[in-house]
Parts: C-alpha cells; sequence; structure tokens
C-alpha cells in the first residue's frame, strides 16, 4: 500500500508548529518554535503578540519542517490543521495557511481539534496503543476524562468546573513570582519541598468524575497573603510540593476509579501537565496496584507540537473525514 503522508499545522495558542508524519503515527519532521520567551515578561500569553509572532514564523517553520522531514509539497497527500480549540487570533494564522496550501497544492485540507490532537500524541509515542481506552486529558486550558471508544470517538465522563489543572499551576507560580509557564517549575522545586508540610483542599466532587481547581488554588493564595501578612518566611518548595500533591492526587485517584468502574486496563495521559513527574509517579504506582496500565507521551509530545495534530488528522483522513475551504476557527471548540 503507498504510504499516506500528513502535513500538519498547529498555531492554536503560543507555540507555532508544522510536522509531517508517514502513515499517522511515523514522525518524519515535528518543528516547533516557541514563544514562551516574548510572553514571559507579561506572565502568561498575550493573545495579539501570539498571532502577530505565527505570521512571522510560519513560513521559515514550513521550510524547516520541508528540509528536514526531505520531502517535497507535491508528495504530501492532504493537510490537518488545528481549528479550535485556542485563541481565535492564533487559530487563524495557522488555518489560513493550511487553507492557502490545501487549495494551491489542490490537496484535501482536515480540521483537527486541539484536544484529539493531545490524546493522539499517546499514537506516536506507543505504536501499539489502540482504543479502547481511558484518557486523562490535563493542560493549560483542559482538564477531561474521556472514554476514547475509537479513533475520533469519545465520551466525556469527567472535566473542570471551573479552572483547568495547569491554569492552576500557572496561576500559584505567578503568585510566588516564580515565572511563565508555572507547571515546569512548580514540578522542580516540588522536588526539594515536603509534600504534606501544607494540608490544602482536595476537591472530589462528591467522588464523580468531575474537577475543580479553583478551591485549591484560593487556599494556596490565602495562604501566601496570610504568611505574608504575618511576616513569616514562606518555604516555596514546600508550597509547590503540598499544592502539586493536592493536584495530583485527585487526578490520579479519579482517572483509576473511571478506568476500574467503566473496565479498561488503559489510561493514557495527554496535555502539558502529563509532563508533570509526580503525576507520572502516583498514576504509575496506583496503576500497578490495580493491574491498569498507564501510558503518556514524551515531554515533546505533550506539550503543543503538530504532529500530534497530524496524527489525529491522519485518522480523520483515512476515516473519509475531510473539510472544505468554509472551515473556521472555532476558539471554544468542545471535544
Ligand atoms: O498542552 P499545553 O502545552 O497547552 C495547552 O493546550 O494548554 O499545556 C501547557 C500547560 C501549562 O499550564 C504548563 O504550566 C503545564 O502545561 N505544564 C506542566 C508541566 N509542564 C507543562 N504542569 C505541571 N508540571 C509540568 N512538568
Ligand atoms: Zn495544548
Amino acid at each position: 500500500m503507498k504510504d499516506i503522508i500528513t502535513l500538519s499545522v498547529e498555531s492554536s495558542c503560543d507555540e507555532t508548529s508544522i510536522a509531517i508524519l508517514k502513515n499517522g503515527r511515523e514522525v518524519l519532521t515535528n518543528i516547533v518554535s516557541t514563544q514562551i520567551d516574548l510572553h514571559k515578561k507579561f506572565g502568561g500569553v498575550v493573545p495579539e503578540v501570539a498571532s502577530r509572532k505565527h505570521i512571522e514564523n510560519i513560513d521559515g517553520v514550513l521550510q524547516e519542517a520541508l528540509d528536514e522531514a526531505k520531502i517535497e509539497l507535491k508528495d504530501i497527500d492532504h493537510i490537518a490543521v488545528t481549528y479550535g480549540p485556542g485563541l481565535v487570533g492564533a487559530l487563524l494564522v495557522g488555518l489560513s495557511y493550511a487553507k492557502s496550501l490545501a487549495f494551491c497544492l489542490n490537496k484535501p485540507l482536515v480540521g483537527v481539534n486541539h484536544i484529539e490532537g493531545h490524546v493522539s500524541a499517546n499514537y506516536i509515542a506507543h505504536k501499539d496503543l489502540k482504543p479502547p481506552f481511558i484518557t486523562l486529558i490535563v493542560s493549560g486550558g483542559h482538564t477531561h476524562l474521556v472514554e476514547v471508544k475509537d479513533y475520533g470517538k469519545y465520551e466525556i465522563l469527567g472535566r473542570t468546573r471551573d479552572d483547568a489543572s495547569g491554569e492552576a499551576f500557572d496561576k500559584i507560580a505567578r503568585a510566588m513570582g516564580l515565572g511563565y509557564p508555572g507547571g515546569p517549575i512548580v514540578d522542580k522545586l516540588a522536588k526539594q519541598g515536603n509534600k504534606n508540610a501544607i494540608d490544602f483542599p482536595r476537591a472530589y466532587l462528591d467522588e464523580g468524575y468531575d474537577f475543580s481547581f479553583s478551591g485549591l488554588k484560593s487556599a494556596v493564595l490565602n495562604y501566601l497573603n496570610a504568611k505574608k501578612m504575618k511576616k513569616e518566611e514562606i518555604v516555596v518548595e514546600d508550597v509547590c510540593a503540598s499544592f502539586q500533591e493536592a493536584v495530583v492526587e485527585v487526578l490520579s485517584q479519579k482517572a483509576i476509579k473511571a478506568a476500574k468502574e467503566k473496565g479498561y486496563n488503559t489510561i493514557a495521559l495527554a496535555g502539558g501537565v502529563a509532563c508533570n513527574s509526580a503525576l507520572r509517579e502516583k498514576i504509575t504506582e496506583l496503576g500497578k496496584e490495580n493491574n491498569i496500565d498507564i501510558k503518556y507521551p514524551p515531554v515533546d509530545l505533550c506539550t503543543d507540537n503538530a504532529a500530534m495534530i497530524g496524527c489525529a488528522g491522519y485518522y480523520n483522513y483515512i476515516n473519509g473525514i475531510i473539510d472544505d475551504m468554509s472551515l473556521n476557527a472555532v476558539p471554544n471548540l468542545k471535544i
């Protein structure tokens, strides 16, 4: 059978990325141009700045991808692109670029849901992984517990009712002046702290599958304020470790509970927070106790990248799910 070559574009937030894949799971190149340094001084992503930077970057990123994969545009079978969720201006840059490519090359255009992309990163990392399984999607914008019934077929079991887990990491890091993005910094500092030092609240919401992180975030902010008022020393490492433990405990326990109750023996982690070392450790430990196989992608496939979008787009493509030039950006697209 002829190989299928996918070219994919991702620009939903602060990474401009283009990847080229062979048969959906083999990554020939995955170029990611990150804008993190640009947004650091603002303590978060500034949408207008992100859109402008995507425009500046995208041509160079495509050229680098083609050079690295040693592929010519004429060899590409279809174009996959993130059309939501994300920042509308940022999404429109990648989407317009992908549409222009598809139009000029006369190749099919396949729109991809960014959240589906995160899940699909696991197909690249684990060649034998096939649906069905449970996925825990934890990123800067999303926290979802989902049954993956088939490629492209999902049933949401639970989601966050307020802040996303990554957002909570970013916000408490910001409150302590640790920089942006907060997740990796908190993860690192937590290694030197005591996770039992401060008893922060865990929200189990009556043991359903939904999550809530705003109460925990407020508890951390209140703790920091009270310490400052009393002019007491704040042990940042302990705050990071105790906060992280509260997040990781709830995420892991709910994911394991979902797998057991729904009868699955595999959980795949997805999204930026799936980089978190304590989450990986805790859920792997609980997985062992419960005979549940825990999978997660390597760090560079957990955070935003176009390879994961290409993989999700490939499955749409082979299943005949193709879009046309009327495809528009949908900032609040749901899975
Ligand atoms: O998936 P992602 O790159 O972008 C979204 O689609 O949101 O996720 C970014 C999020 C940020 O909130 C970042 O702080 C978090 O992932 N993150 C982490 C770690 N690495 C990235 N959170 C906790 N621990 C980490 N090691
Ligand atoms: Zn993402």
